[in-house]
Formats: structure tokens, C-alpha cells, sequence
């Protein structure tokens, strides 16, 4: 087939159905299941609210969205292969490994995310989950594709040559987008409605992507991507509105996990994982930030979302201090450079033993907007940062996309 056709349309619209579906039994659950959740213990002290100690509120939240996100996903896949299941037809067994290994990747990813919530795993375990997650999506695109090649944009080509087969090193990079994408969403949060928040907004991104591509030539990869960004979308909707400011629910490293799991894979699926690292622009530039505070050249504190100055009921930028003798040449020249460019705020000061202390805001783009702007509340704060999820990852990738790269590539 050459195009979208009819059928792809019915398929398309009984997605839209069933995610609506979804979404409401999504929005039923919640206050049905919530206190089953406190009375498992899984549940968390909201740390900005003035009252955070008092209630206590529902965590890990995003496993319901997952699981009926997969519930859904697993009604579509009689769908979109009913087509084929007439005898004279020939069934597309590819395609058919392609949509299982895709849900097996988040399925998999999804109890992974569960275990961290509630057995709150260490942070180099954390790192390892999606790799292992990934395993059988790479596997699937080792038998179907078998490609690894790159094109070299056009201004390094005289100079690189035309393409690059990048052999084993691929699957390196695969791998690494699984582990890059649910880590970067996970560690941008800590105010109500962050988390899901960008995850929408990433996934109504390449859903509208996927829309403008289903035109182009590559148009099966992307209906294929579109058929899981809508019921996505659905399903963490309801999720957004009880997280939202102040909080009813917490999400859990769960909704990361599952959000971050189910864009790596339909990127790499659906072979536009550069455009969907796009996407991820707040967030790289929040990792790159982390960076010094995850491999430990600045001390790490378990949490580093902004502090509530009570009075006020504003946020501050939350703090760590540090003998400054502790630090190493490395973690001063990262605490030099960021503080240069902005991105934090440090003091020295003298203690009473005349020992040398450093006092620097925590490195997350959080706290950043919170050194530039001044105290914010938190659910204006949450806007902000959702808005920089717009502006810096929806609309500048779609310029990048669709008009910068015609000077760095043919098409
Ligand atoms: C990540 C961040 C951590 C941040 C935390 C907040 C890194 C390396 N880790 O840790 O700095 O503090 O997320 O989610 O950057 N919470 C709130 N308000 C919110 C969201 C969460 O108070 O809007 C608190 C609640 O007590 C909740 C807890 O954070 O129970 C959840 O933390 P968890 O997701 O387990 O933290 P990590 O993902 O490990
Ligand atoms: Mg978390």
C-alpha cells in the first residue's frame, strides 16, 4: 500500500473512541483506588504545602494510566491486524513483532517503574531498568531493519563523507534514548503537575508531528507511533488534572518511567528518535545541569525540589552546603561554570570552627527559574517551566524540523 487508506482512517478513529473510554475510567479510578494506595504505604508528604506534614497523598498514581494505556494498546492490536486475519490475506508478522515488542518494552518498564516506588531502588539500579527494558525492542530492530547507518548532515560531509555505518554503536545509542528518556523526565519534578505536565506536552508534540508525517513517505511508522501517542495522551490527561497544583495524587517514578519508556520506543520504532530527542531539549539541558550532582562532584541531596518559605507560600531555590574542602578540581570548575552562566547561585561563608563552607543552590532547571525569576508560587512556577516545555521543546524543534534542516539536509 501506498497510502493511508480507509481502513487506517477506522482504525484511527477507534483509537480516538476507546481512549476516551480510557480516559474516563482512568479519571473513575483515582479517587477509588486512592486510599488503597495510603493503605499499601505508598503515599508521600506533599513538601511544599504548608500543611505537608498532616495529609497524606496517593503516590505512584501513573500505574493506573499505564495500566490501561496497555489494557487499550492491547484492544488496538485486534484492530489493526483485523485487516489481515482473513485467510487470503498475508499476515504482516513484522509489523506484528514490531507492536508486541513495543509493549512488551513499556509493560516491562511500567512494573520496573512500580518496583523503584515502592522498594525505592538506588540510583544506579534506577539507571539500569530501562536498559534491560529496552532489550526487547533492540531485538526486534536487530531481525526487522538490521540498518545502522547514519546520514551526515551536509556542512561536516566534505569532510566525513556521506554516511556512517555505525554497527554496534547503534544499539548503543538505542539503548541509551530508553535510558536517557525515562531518567531526564524523572529527575525534572518536584512540583505539582511537572512530571506529567512535560509528558503531555512531549506526547501532544509527536502526536502533532506524526499527524504532518502521516503525508510524507515514512507514513506507517508514524501511524503506528500515532496509535499509541493518542490513547497516551488520554490516559495521562486525567492524571494531570489530579496532580495539578495543589495535588491530589503524585504520579511516582511509574508515569516517568511509562512516559519516558513509551516515547523512546516509538521513536526508535517509528526511526525519528533525533526529532523526538528534540523534544527533550528542557530536559537535556536539566541533565547536563544535573550532571555534577549525579556523579557525585557536588554533593547530592535526595531532593532537590525547591523549599517553601512559609510566610510568604512561595517557593525558594532549595540549597546544599558542603565543607568547601570536600570539593575536588572537577566539581569547582563545574560550580564556576554554571554559576558564570547563571544556572545557580553560590556563596562562601566562614563557619564558627573557621572552617570554609559553600552554600549552592540545588542544579536543576527548577531551582534556575527560581534564581531568575525570584520567589514564585508553585503552581506559577509549574507554569513557567511548562511553558519553557512549549517554547524551547515543541516550537523550536518544530522550527529546527521543518526549516533549519533544509540547510543540514537534502528533503
Ligand atoms: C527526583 C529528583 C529529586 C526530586 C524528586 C521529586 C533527582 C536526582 N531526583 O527523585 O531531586 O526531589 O524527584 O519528585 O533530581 N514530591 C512533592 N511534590 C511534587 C512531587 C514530588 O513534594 O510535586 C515529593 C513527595 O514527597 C513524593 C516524592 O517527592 O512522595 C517523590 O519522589 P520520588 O519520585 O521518589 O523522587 P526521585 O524520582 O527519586
Ligand atoms: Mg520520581
Amino acid at each position: 500500500t501506498s497510502a493511508i487508506d480507509r481502513f487506517d482512517f477506522f482504525t484511527i478513529a477507534f483509537d480516538i473512541l476507546i481512549s476516551i473510554v480510557g480516559s474516563i475510567i482512568v479519571n473513575r479510578l483515582i479517587p477509588i483506588l486512592k486510599e488503597k494506595f495510603i493503605k499499601a504505604q505508598l503515599w508521600g508528604h506533599d513538601l511544599n504545602k504548608r500543611n505537608s506534614k498532616e495529609v497524606k497523598i496517593a503516590e505512584s498514581q501513573g500505574v493506573l494510566a499505564a495500566g490501561i494505556f496497555l489494557v487499550l494498546m492491547f484492544i488496538m492490536i485486534a484492530v489493526v491486524f483485523s485487516e489481515h486475519l482473513h485467510p487470503a490475506s498475508v499476515f504482516p508478522h513484522k509489523k506484528f513483532v514490531e507492536y508486541l515488542a513495543a509493549l512488551l518494552s513499556i509493560c516491562c518498564m511500567v512494573l520496573l517503574g512500580f518496583a523503584d516506588d515502592v522498594l525505592d531502588l538506588r540510583w544506579s539500579v534506577k539507571l539500569l531498568l530501562p536498559l534491560i527494558a529496552s532489550l526487547p525492542l533492540l531485538l526486534v530492530y536487530f531481525a526487522n531493519y538490521h540498518s545502522t547507518t547514519i546520514i551526515l548532515p551536509k556542512p561536516v560531509r566534505p569532510y566525513l563523507g556521506q554516511q556512517w555505518n555505525l554497527g554496534i554503536l547503534y544499539y548503543v545509542y538505542m539503548s541509551m534514548v530508553a535510558v536517557f528518556c525515562t531518567n531526564a523526565i524523572n529527575i525534572l519534578a518536584g512540583v505539582n503537575g511537572l512530571e506529567v505536565g512535560q509528558s503531555i506536552v512531549i506526547a501532544i508534540s509527536i502526536l502533532i508531528f506524526n499527524l504532518v508525517e502521516l503525508q510524507g513517505v515514512c507514513w506507517e511508522e508514524h501511524l503506528f507511533s500515532l496509535y499509541f501517542m493518542i490513547p497516551f495522551v488520554a490516559c495521562t490527561f486525567p492524571i494531570l488534572i489530579k496532580n495539578w497544583c495543589p495535588a491530589e495524587i503524585f504520579v511516582g517514578d511509574t508515569l516517568c518511567y511509562f512516559a519516558g519508556m513509551t516515547f523512546a520506543v516509538v521513536g526508535i520504532i517509528g526511526h525519528f528518535s533525533k526529532t523526538m530527542l528534540l523534544f527533550f531539549i528542557p530536559q537535556i539541558i536539566n541533565f547536563l545541569l544535573s550532571v555534577p550532582q549525579l556523579f557525585h562532584f557536588i554533593p547530592c541531596p535526595r531532593h532537590r525540589l525547591p523549599r517553601l518559605d512559609p510566610e510568604l507560600n512561595k517557593l525558594n531555590p532549595s540549597e546544599v552546603e558542603f565543607k568547601k574542602s570536600d570539593l575536588k578540581l572537577l566539581g569547582w570548575l563545574m560550580l564556576r561554570f554554571f554559576s558564570m552562566t547563571k544556572f545557580i547561585r553560590y556563596r562562601e561563608y566562614t563557619n564558627n570552627d573557621g572552617e570554609r563552607f559553600i552554600s549552592t543552590t540545588n542544579f536543576t532547571i527548577i531551582n534556575t527559574v527560581l534564581c531568575w525569576f525570584g520567589p514564585l508560587h508553585e503552581e506559577t512556577l509549574s507554569r513557567i517551566l511548562i511553558l519553557i516545555q512549549i517554547v524551547l521543546g515543541s516550537l523550536l524543534t518544530f522550527f529546527i524540523r521543518y526549516y533549519l534542516v533544509k540547510f543540514f539536509y537534502d528533503s
